[in-house]
This record gives C-alpha cells, sequence and structure tokens, in this order.
C-alpha cells in the first residue's frame, strides 16, 4: 500500500528506533499460573501474551478422541481490551484460523502417540496487542506446554518479516502491519529447521520472500534461547523450593 508515512528512513532505521533485522524488546516467564499444569507470560514490544496448558487429560466430548493419539486443542482469545477499537468478545474467524494453525503446529512437536484418547488443552489470551500475535502466542504455548512437562521433539519459536517502504524487516509492530506491503508469519523447528507455520499476507517476490525466510529463521533461534533460558529460570527456582521443602 502506498502511504505518506516513512517508516524507514535513509539510514534504513526504523521509527521505533529498530534495524530492519530486529527484534522488538522480549520477555518470556515460564509457570505463572500455579492452577495450570503448564503456563507462560511472554512480551514482545507491546504485546503481552498469557498461555496456559492443561493435559494431556480426558477428551470432551468423546467423539473427538482418537485412539491412535492424543488432539491438540488450542483456544487463542483477543481480549476485548487488548486493541485500541474494543474487539468484540468471543471466537470470530480471525481467532478460529489462529486457533487451527498454532493447534497444528504444536501438534508437529508434541509426542500425541503416547497418550492416546487424551487431550492437550492449550489457551492464548492476548491481553494487549500490537502485531504478531499469532507468532507471539504460539512461541509462549510452546513453553507453556514445556513448562507443563509434555514431551515434545522441540519448542516452537515464532515470528513475522514483513515488507514495508519496499523493505523487508524483521517482526513488524501494528504501524508497519498497517501501512506495509506485506506480511509473513511464520514458525520453526529450531533442531531441523523444519517450518511449522507459514502463512503470507500480501505480495513479495521470490528474491524477497527467500530473503525473508532466512531473516524469520534466523530470528526463530534468537527466540530460542530465550524460551530455553526462561525454562532453565523456572527449574532453577523450582530446585530450590524443592529443597527448602
Ligand atoms: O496479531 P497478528 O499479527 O498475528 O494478526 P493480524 O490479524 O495480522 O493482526 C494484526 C494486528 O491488528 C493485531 O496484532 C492487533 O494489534 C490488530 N487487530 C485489531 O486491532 N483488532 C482485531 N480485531 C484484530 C487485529
Amino acid at each position: 500500500m502506498d502511504s505518506d508515512i516513512v517508516m524507514v528512513d535513509e539510514k534504513g532505521k526504523r521509527a521505533d528506533g529498530r534495524e530492519a533485522d530486529e527484534l522488538r524488546p522480549m520477555k518470556i516467564e515460564a509457570g505463572v499460573l500455579p492452577n495450570a499444569d503448564g503456563s507462560a507470560y511472554l512480551e514482545i514490544g507491546k504485546n503481552k501474551v498469557l498461555a496456559a496448558v492443561y493435559g494431556p487429560r480426558e477428551c470432551h466430548p468423546r467423539h473427538l478422541q482418537d485412539p491412535t493419539k492424543a488432539i491438540v486443542q488450542c483456544k487463542y482469545n483477543m481480549q476485548s481490551y487488548s486493541v485500541g477499537d474494543r474487539k468484540r468478545p468471543g471466537p470470530d474467524r480471525r481467532s478460529v484460523e489462529i486457533s487451527k494453525i498454532i493447534s497444528e503446529a504444536l501438534e508437529s512437536v508434541i509426542l500425541t502417540e503416547l497418550f492416546p484418547r487424551a487431550s492437550i488443552d492449550v489457551y492464548i489470551e492476548i491481553m494487549q496487542a500490537n502485531a504478531g500475535t499469532r507468532c507471539a502466542g504460539l512461541s509462549a504455548a510452546s513453553v507453556a506446554l514445556a513448562d507443563a512437562g509434555i514431551p515434545m521433539r522441540d519448542l516452537v519459536p515464532s515470528v513475522a518479516v514483513g515488507k514495508a517502504d519496499g523493505k523487508l524487516l524483521l517482526d513488524l509492530n501494528k504501524e508497519e502491519d498497517n501501512f506495509g506491503e506485506a506480511d509473513l508469519p511464520l514458525a520453526i523447528i529450531p533442531k531441523t529447521d523444519e517450518v511449522v507455520l507459514l502463512q503470507m499476507d500480501g505480495h513479495m517476490t521470490k528474491e524477497e520472500f527467500d530473503a525473508a525466510m532466512k531473516m524469520g529463521v534466523a530470528a526463530c533461534h534468537q527466540i530460542y534461547e530465550m524460551q530455553r533460558d526462561a525454562l532453565r529460570r523456572r527449574y532453577s527456582v523450582t530446585e530450590e523450593e524443592e529443597v527448602e521443602e
């Protein structure tokens, strides 16, 4: 989309001061909800996301049970107060789509065959949104699953790469997303670089797409380190508590 808004200056700096390939400031904390089997809180830029995991537990309704493996049921929900214009509460087409793609990405890493007939329920709540919430939600959810002790092949870091002012930009913020030309959310399994989520809104040339994927995969590896750090911190706290008891 053409607009008069300048998103990248002549030195290549973005309006929020970032370089083209720089993530927004990010923070992850595991184990924030004692009631849940596993949980995580994640901030990236102005996004604030909570993920809670319950299970493996008996699958309801029972007709959804799979006798060969557990099913992964993710509910992505954007709170009414998470965006400037109040969002109508409850599911809509967008949240149903996001829930489905996140469930599928998580299902590809969870060892579901270990839990026949069970359900692994993942709740993602967006408390504040500023573009990139599906990626933030998925990154948080995989930490929450690990916190719940659910056997997985790996964590799933996720980020979007976009195009604005004709330039590829990592981790678009809301303004860049609104006025930019393309948005490419992706998620990988870092051990193999297998892509488990890939969407595209807008257009890129093949060369741009290849460069965007490279940028996104590198950033996913950065997020992966932060996910692992969050779990290490959580583990050492638990260990101290166990010693005290
Ligand atoms: O959040 P994500 O980038 O994964 O999904 P999107 O559909 O591309 O939405 C981009 C951004 O638009 C969200 O992060 C919100 O900040 C905003 N949005 C909104 O203000 N109201 C909605 N009903 C949906 C999205």
